[in-house]
């Protein structure tokens, strides 16, 4: 049995990074991963471009049952440590909206990077290989897998989350922290599509395609404002995508169609302006025309302003300013871009993500119960916890 310092199962964004980290370190270092690839995920990330991080991060950006677990690790290895790192391996990069960080070229540039630093820091990678069952040791654990049996002292997991099974994620992660007593939070898909319920699918299918910018809010009060995006199956865009993360099924959002506008007085003003225009003639100045007739009706939408009552007037500004919509669901796991829940952090150190109770062994990245907002939060959360376990083990 080949025995290693360290072991990390899972060769995705937290695995590749914790794994050059502990090399360079002087540890030796394996990683094992059942995909034929490594960082699949990254490749396929931000449209093929990789958001890999944010040029603002803080913690109130991530999701999890303790706000301050993130704390320390997102500070000893800030978006700023990544970036330096991504220039020092000459990857060109852009800046889009709300700070987020993608590469010019590609996300196989990110790849490349992570699997030259491995190799820069001595680290061996298996790819195709099954972890059949690990068992604690005296001194460590010891794997028995399809590629031969190895012992380690300290054995990192980072096998991420659930979503997107044809990528090949499992649920293996997970399994094993509940093999070791370590309690795991209920999962649900995050940054995912919603979808309508068979009577809002017939009224709004026709709209798909058509973005709007808009504000949408959760029932616990959280707020996005950003694209809003009508698909065949339902609602999507970024606003929908970070709204996911606090929505809990059978509830309502209020989506809020004139941002940063008071509809009511739009409305007041138009009818001041131009009595005696229709009301779609308004308010196809202000929306997509199709999303103006799904939403009014053909009655109302065929009077002029001036024939409109005044609690008629205060319903529309209403529904353009707060239209509440209960969807029937998300799209699950097989459009999202997390996990969210997972190992509980409360069980693990925020300093080294080693579990309290079971001595070297870690748990990193996306199959903790850590999950970060939509614009590059997730890496970030892979870059932070894949270092400080690194720097640990
Ligand atoms: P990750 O999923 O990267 O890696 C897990 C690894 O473990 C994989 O290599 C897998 O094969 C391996 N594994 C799983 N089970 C195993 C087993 N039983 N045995 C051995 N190995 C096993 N985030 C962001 O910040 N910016 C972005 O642009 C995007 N874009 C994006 C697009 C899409 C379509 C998705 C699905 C996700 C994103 N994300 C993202 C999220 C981001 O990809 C995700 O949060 C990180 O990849 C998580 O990193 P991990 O290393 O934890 O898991």
């Amino acid at each position: 049995m080949k025995h290693h310092d360290v072991i990390i199962i899972g060769a995705g964004a937290a695995g590749l990074m914790c794994a050059a980290t502990a090399g360079y370190r002087g540890r030796d270092v394996l990683v094992l991963d059942n995909a034929k690839q490594a960082g699949r995920k990254i490749l396929i990330s931000g449209g093929g471009r990789c958001n890999f991080t944010n040029q603002k991060v803080e913690p109130h950006q991530f999701i999890c049952g303790n706000p301050h677990f993130v704390k320390s690790a997102l500070a000893r290895y800030r978006s700023s440590d990544f970036i330096e790192l991504v220039e020092r391996h000459g990857i060109e990069y852009h800046e889009r909206d709300h700070g987020q960080l993608f590469c010019n070229d590609s996300a196989k540039d990110i790849v490349t990077m992570l699997m030259t630093e491995c190799e820069w820091a001595g680290v061996k990678i298996k790819l195709r290989t099954e972890v059949l069952s690990v068992s604690k040791t005296e001194s460590g654990f010891s794997l028995t897998t399809s590629n031969g049996d190895f012992s380690c002292t300290s054995l990192v997991i980072a096998t991420g989350g659930l979503s997107m099974p044809k990528l090949g994620a499992t649920p293996y992660g997970y399994k094993l922290a509940e093999q070791f007593g370590l309690t795991v939070l209920p999962t649900n898909a995050g940054l995912v599509p919603f979808t309508w319920h068979a009577d809002q699918k017939v009224r709004f299918e026709p709209l798909s395609g058509i973005a709007v910018p808009s504000t949408i809010t959760a029932q616990d009060g959280t707020q996005f404002s950003e694209a809003l995006l009508f698909t065949h199956r339902g609602l999507s865009g970024p606003a929908v995508l970070q709204i996911s993360n606090y929505w809990q099924a059978g509830e309502a959002i209020s989506i809020n169609l004139l941002p940063g506008e008071n509809a009511l007085e739009k409305i007041e003003l138009a009818l001041k302006n131009h009595p005696k225009q229709s009301l779609r003639n308004t308010l196809s100045h202000w929306l997509p025309k199709r999303l103006v007739e799904a939403l009014f009706e053909e009655a109302q939408l065929d009077k002029a302003l001036n024939q409109l009552g005044h609690g008629e007037r205060e319903q529309l500004a209403q529904n353009l300013n707060d239209w509440s919509i209960v969807m029937n669901g998300t799209e699950g796991y097989r459009t999202a871009e997390v996990t969210l829940g997972g190992v509980d952090t409360n069980e693990l150190s925020s300093k080294t993500m080693q579990a309290n109770n079971v001595p070297g062994l870690y748990f990193i990245g996306e199959v903790m119960d850590v999950s970060g907002w939509l614009g590059g939060f997730n890496f970030q959360w892979a870059w932070s916890s894949g270092v400080a376990a690194g720097l640990a083990v």
